[in-house]
């Protein structure tokens, strides 16, 4: 649906007169067009004293020949940027604007250190591009031995989300947690999160952690689900067809699953995606035990858990049907069908589970207790299933979308849509394509080391934050 605010907004009369009232002037943002490289503009990297992913980031940086820039004060920078290979030069100074600001903090062993972070921001913010990227780098905070260095590493988050805030711009901010030893687990985390690929995904905090399965990179980093099976649920329309295309982009034979009655919107996909298409109501008692036996051979090794529904009423007057069939379509089923294909081992050994929560799993909404439950409980099924998966190399993350332009969000009344759209750090909704490309991420097989992640695509929503 069209957001006439926007359009408006960045007209000459309307820039002036959002300027002039202080409203908010949400830019377009950059989405990934194919062929484009992973960043275009000159990156800058900071760090503390003892940062210890420099020569893990020289080398992605290398990978996706990036255009990196030191900063003074990060004196170890050119020897190991020289080491990995890397043409990099110091940055000119505020003059000279840059795509992204990449700060190592592994090194932070205690709060008052902290200050580094406070002088490398305060000199570079005000150089990065609209539409840029902040990455902070971090050591998970709950495998830090000293109690201090968990505490400073913990601040980091409140920095994170702040700047998400303070930026606008389109900007987008994340801190990254790396577990010690998954150093060589940051390329796909990296490539998705300086990309336009993560347009509407700020504020988050992922974590990046040892391999579930010894696993390669993927041949060609443009087609990384080349040969992979993958079943998208839902996929008839909406979010679901954008995810069923954009792993198809990616290389994916697609098996498009949705209701019977949406068989014909279901053809229409599949077929403009090259897969097939799998006409099931899993709400049916016999769906799981129906879908094992359409598995195909060696059993598919991306599953994404997209189909849900709403029915909202508020508690005292939902009947027992609107509860039960919300949590039954929304969550149940996903617990079902991940056992049934387990079991018959429709689900390859180092695959992807991606589960598609919502925000308001994360922050509740009025009306919608039976979703919320069901979209609360994705979000534990995916944090209590990591570690058995990992068990059996399957990763198992979640996506959880804020205010995204569907025929859901259509169907809203004015104030509330307009609300869900403009209370955010991007101040507007984002598209089915930024939950399909954050699935992608998490799908590709370069992401062994994401497992247990639940990752908000909602242009950091001021709720539920
Ligand atoms: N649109 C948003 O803003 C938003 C926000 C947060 C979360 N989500 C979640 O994203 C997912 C997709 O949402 P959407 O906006 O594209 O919704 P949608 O209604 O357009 O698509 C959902 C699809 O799931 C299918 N489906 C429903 N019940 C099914 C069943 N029993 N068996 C098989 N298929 C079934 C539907 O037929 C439909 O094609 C849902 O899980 C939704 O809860 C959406």
């Amino acid at each position: 649906m069209k957001d006439s605010y926007r359009n408006f907004a960045n007209s000459d009369v309307g820039s002036r007169l959002t300027g002039w009232l202080g409203l908010p002037r949400p830019l377009p943002l950059a989405r990934y067009r194919a062929g484009q490289a992973v960043i275009d503009a000159p990156l800058l990297i900071g760090g503390s004293d003892g940062a210890e992913l420099l020569p893990a980031l020289a080398g992605v940086l290398h990978a996706i020949q990036a255009q990196p820039l030191g900063h003074p004060e990060l004196a170890a920078w050119p020897a190991v940027a020289a080491q990995a290979g890397l043409a990099s030069r110091p940055w000119g100074g505020s003059e000279e604007s840059v795509g992204a600001l990449l700060f190592d903090a592994t090194g932070l062993q205690e709060s008052s250190q902290g200050e580094a972070l406070y002088q490398f921001f305060h000199d570079t913010v005000r150089s990065l591009l609209p539409c840029g990227r902040v990455i902070i780098l971090g050591r998970p905070p709950e495998l830090c031995k000293q109690p201090r260095q968990a505490t400073v590493q913990r601040a980091l988050e409140g920095l994170s989300r702040s700047l998400g805030k303070e930026l606008k711009r389109a900007i987008a901010v994340q801190l990254v947690y790396v577990a010690p030893g998954a150093e060589q687990q940051l390329e796909s985390t990296l490539r998705f999160l300086l990309s336009p690929r993560s347009a509407y995904v700020s504020g988050q905090v992922v974590r990046v952690g040892l391999p579930v399965a010894t696993a390669a990179a993927p041949a060609d980093w443009a087609q990384p689900l080349a040969g992979q099976r993958v079943l998208v649920t839902g996929a008839a329309q909406g979010i679901g067809a954008a995810i069923a295309e954009r792993l198809a982009a990616d290389g994916a034979a697609v098996s498009c699953l949705d209701i019977p009655a949406a068989a014909q919107l279901l053809e229409g996909v599949a077929e403009r995606v090259g897969g097939s298409a799998l006409a099931l109501d899993l709400s049916a008692a016999d769906a799981a035990a129906q879908l094992t036996a359409a598995a195909p051979a060696g059993g598919w090794q991306v599953v994404v858990h997209n189909a849900g529904i709403t029915r909202d009423k508020t508690i005292a007057k939902m009947s027992p049907r609107l509860w039960q069939s919300v949590v039954d379509i929304n969550l149940s089923v996903q617990e079902r069908i991940n056992d049934a294909l387990l079991e018959a081992g429709a689900l390859a050994s180092g695959g992807r589970i991606v589960c598609v929560s919502s925000m308001s799993g994360i922050a509740g909404n009025f009306g919608q207790t039976n979703y919320a439950f069901s979209k609360a409980g994705v979000i534990g099924m995916v944090q209590s299933m990591a570690p058995l998966l990992a068990e059996r190399g399957i990763t198992i993350n979640a996506v959880a979308p804020g205010f995204i332009e569907t025929q859901m969000t259509a169907a809203m009344p004015l104030m509330t849509r307009e609300a869900g759209r403009r209370l955010n750090s991007m101040s507007q909704g984002g598209l089915p394509v930024d939950v399909a490309e954050t699935i992608g991420w998490l799908a590709s097989p370069g992401s062994a080391g994401l497992t247990g992640n639940v990752i908000r695509v909602c242009g950091q929503s001021l709720l539920g934050a």
